[in-house]
């Protein structure tokens, strides 16, 4: 949802046809500091967190926080402390809890913490329905009661015992919340089937910085022994693969030579043997990733899945780079049933895509060009970003305030690998005039904010 006029006026202007040439560091992980933030709530007392990537989900994250009774202070190049000692509340608002799916995660954490947690449930996104059924089953098994009261989800359990939880699918949202609610239960929780996300052992590890014992985080079982209280401590969050394997995309789709460094090469692995099978040359040297993008390239068929299957967050820009691709690629999405939201604005661009059910077909077309277009969702923001990269002219993207929610800094590390992007205020196109025809006046350029 638009938020201000403000929103719908500021796009990314990018002058396509730049090859990314250079290096680029990892930021940390979104998707590891929003449930790390989240289980900070058990500690009742001080965390201090590093890596945290500056991007509005974390801003959202902190005033959920702040919305039970944590401070939450901020700290310059990305460390926050954050203080649950004088939490008060088990009920964040709906208005900070809608804007984002993670912020489901502090239900595991108010329900070990307080044994009762009300959490306005999780609608849906533009991605589709968001099922927690498998977070609210664990919970059940924990001892936990569970319903539903005025759109919230209310679980409480006056103790909650370890048990075993089998995952109908190894959801990632499901490990965490059980993990969390697990780390104060008496005795053992064993999750099967558990999400081997890298950013899932992430979380673990910080439950263990602040005393809890989880084991085998990674795998797809995971042991969690409860602890009568967890304490304070300070840790770093991993680096970002999905952000990583956004801009060694870019390298690919502008035939570019990129290197992100402080990246783990092994969670990326999925998206390197892809980009070889297209003819992309990949390089891995101790903590980097270097990407060296051809003009010409294969078509390749891929399936999403859970972790360490391609990246379902990555799937968007992959098509982005198929689009140009010497021949017609498939993609399958196995985990989301509107992911392919965005292809409508790929099209626009000149793209060739055909959306069946999960199903893509993607002919690869020899140019993209310029146009002014909408991102969605996160993903699909970073998917146009790359598009617009190797495309003829002069493209306009919409829809920051879903880029800026997953991209740090996205306009400066694209424009210091060479990239023409900026940020700029754009006054809308107006309706053409009957007696004018077809043709649209174009949208001005009138405030840019940053090279
Ligand atoms: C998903 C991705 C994760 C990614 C994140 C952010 C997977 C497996 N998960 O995590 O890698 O970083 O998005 O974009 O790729 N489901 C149920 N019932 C539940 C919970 C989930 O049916 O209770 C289903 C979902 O509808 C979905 C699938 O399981 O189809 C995976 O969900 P889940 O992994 O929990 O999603 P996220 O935590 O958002």
């Amino acid at each position: 949802m638009l938020d201000t006029l403000d929103e719908l006026r500021t796009r990314f202007v990018i002058e396509g046809g730049r090859s990314l040439t250079g290096a680029v560091s990892a930021p940390g992980a979104k998707n590891a500091a929003l449930p790390i933030m989240a289980a900070s709530i058990l500690a009742a007392g001080e965390v201090v967190l590093h890596y945290v990537p500056r991007i509005t989900d974390v801003d959202v994250m902190a005033a959920i926080l702040e919305s039970l009774g944590a401070r939450v202070r901020e700290h310059s190049g990305g460390t926050l402390v954050i203080d649950t000692s004088s939490l008060d509340s088990y009920c964040p608002p709906y208005a900070l809890v809608s804007k984002l799916n993670a912020s489901f995660d502090v239900t595991g954490a108010l329900l070990a913490r307080f044994n009762r947690a009300e959490v306005p449930q999780p609608g849906g996104c533009v991605l589709g329905p968001r099922a927690v059924d498998l977070h609210l089953a664990g919970f059940q098994r924990l001892g936990a009661a569970v319903s539903l009261e005025h759109g919230s989800v209310v679980a409480a359990g006056a103790t909650l015992e370890g048990a075993d939880v089998e995952l109908g699918q190894p959801s990632v949202g499901a490990t965490k919340n059980i993990m969390l609610a697990a780390t104060r239960a008496r005795g053992t929780t064993i999750i099967r089937n558990a999400a081997k996300e890298p950013e899932v052992a992430d979380l673990a590890g910080f439950i263990n910085a602040m005393g809890g014992c989880v084991r085998g985080q990674g795998t797809p079982t995971i042991r969690i022994d409860g602890v009568r209280k967890l304490h304070g401590c300070e840790y770093t969050i991993i680096p970002d693969r999905l952000v990583a394997g956004t801009y060694l995309l870019g390298a690919a789709i502008t035939a570019g030579d990129v290197t992100v460094t402080g990246i783990d090469p092994g969670c990326l692995h999925a998206l390197c043997r892809t980009l070889k099978t297209c003819g992309c040359e990949l390089t891995t040297e101790g903590a980097s990733v270097r990407a060296r993008g051809v003009a010409s390239f294969r078509p390749v068929d891929v399936s999403t899945g859970p972790y360490p299957g391609f990246p379902t967050d990555l799937q968007p820009p992959l098509v982005a780079y198929l689009s140009l691709a010497q021949g017609t690629s498939h993609v399958e999405e196995s985990i989301f049933d509107a992911r392919f939201v965005y292809v409508s604005e790929l099209a626009r661009m000149g793209a060739d895509i055909k959306v069946s059910g999960r199903q893509a077909i993607v002919k690869g077309v020899e140019k993209l060009k310029d146009a002014v277009v909408e991102a969605p969702d996160i993903r699909a923001g970073g998917a146009l970003v790359l598009a617009a990269l190797a495309a003829q002219g002069t493209s306009e993207i919409g829809g920051l305030q879903y880029i800026d929610r997953g991209y740090e800094f996205f306009e400066e590390r694209l424009a210091s690998l060479g990239a023409s992007i900026m940020r700029a205020s754009v006054v809308a196109p107006v309706q053409p005039r009957t007696d004018m025809g077809d043709t649209m006046q174009m949208p001005k350029v009138v405030t840019p904010f940053s090279a």
